[in-house]
């Protein structure tokens, strides 16, 4: 089990629109009122925020963006500052998901920038990364994993490296119903821990929590809480009803 303290969040992705949005979060506020021991958060598509911002007001589930742009503003048709985020209620967002890097062209670069203009806004970033099934299959797992951390995750302060949520997603767990076992999760979860370490030391390797995603569903978070160094669950497609997403962040340990 772990030290730190859980982050259950939902992914929504492209899914709900305002009214529907609206809807789900007052069911989960309803369900989860009482809890204080875990982190929750929910991450809607942008036309949603501002409209659950308001509705979250209050209330112990955060608001969360699914990405970003790094500039603070300007002529760039299209994208969405992180001061707006903020403007909306948010205060975390979603960096370097798996869909955006394989559709929309991010990579650890991209990823890196998006990181440190989301903390300059006051954001918390969960910085995904993962292996390919390809890449699990020709065994570069750990190297594709150290490339994204070193990459994509350096240059932070003290401060700031002890604040940033990681998520393991392996992209081949991802929407299909197979969830990496608890052991294999846990095995590449304790080698980004070691690579933190390297990066930023012992208090910041301590504290950084590290999500797990990919197929979380109600009946297999409690054995992935299990593991020491798995801090919580990124979810899809079980964030978006209200009786699942509620049975996960309420899972037994
Ligand atoms: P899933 O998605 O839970 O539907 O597999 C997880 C994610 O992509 O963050």
């Amino acid at each position: 089990m772990s030290i730190r303290k859980p982050l259950l969040a939902g992914n929504w992705k492209m899914y709900k629109n305002t009214g529907e949005a609206v809807e789900l979060v007052e069911g989960l506020k309803k369900n989860l009122g009482g809890v204080t021991d875990r982190e929750i958060l929910v991450c809607t598509p942008f036309t949603a925020l501002y409209a659950v911002g308001r509705a979250l007001k209050g209330s112990n589930i955060k608001l969360g963006a699914q990405n970003l742009f790094w500039e603070p503003k300007g002529a760039y048709t299209g994208e969405i500052a992180p001061g707006m985020l903020v403007d909306t209620g948010c205060s975390y967002a979603i960096i370097g998901h798996s869909e955006r890097r394989q559709y929309f062209g991010e990579n650890d670069g991209s990823v890196n920038k998006k990181m440190k203009a989301a903390f300059s806004a006051g954001l918390t970033p969960i910085v995904c990364v993962g292996e390919t099934l390809q890449e699990r299959e020709q065994n570069v797992t750990f190297k594709v994993i150290e490339r994204q951390v070193n990459t994509g995750i350096e240059g932070l302060d003290e401060e700031q490296a002890k604040k940033l949520v990681i998520a393991y997603e392996p992209v081949w767990a991802i929407g299909t119903g197979k969830t990496a076992t608890p052991q294999q999760a846990e095995e590449v979860h304790a080698y980004i821990r070691k690579l933190y370490l390297k990066l930023y030391g012992n208090a910041a390797s301590d504290a950084v929590r590290i999500l797990y995603g990919g197929s979380v569903k109600p009946d297999n978070t409690s054995e992935l809480m299990k593991e020491p160094n798995i801090d919580g669950g990124l979810v899809g497609g079980a964030s978006l009803e209200v009786d699942s997403f509620t049975k996960i962040v309420k899972y037994k340990v």
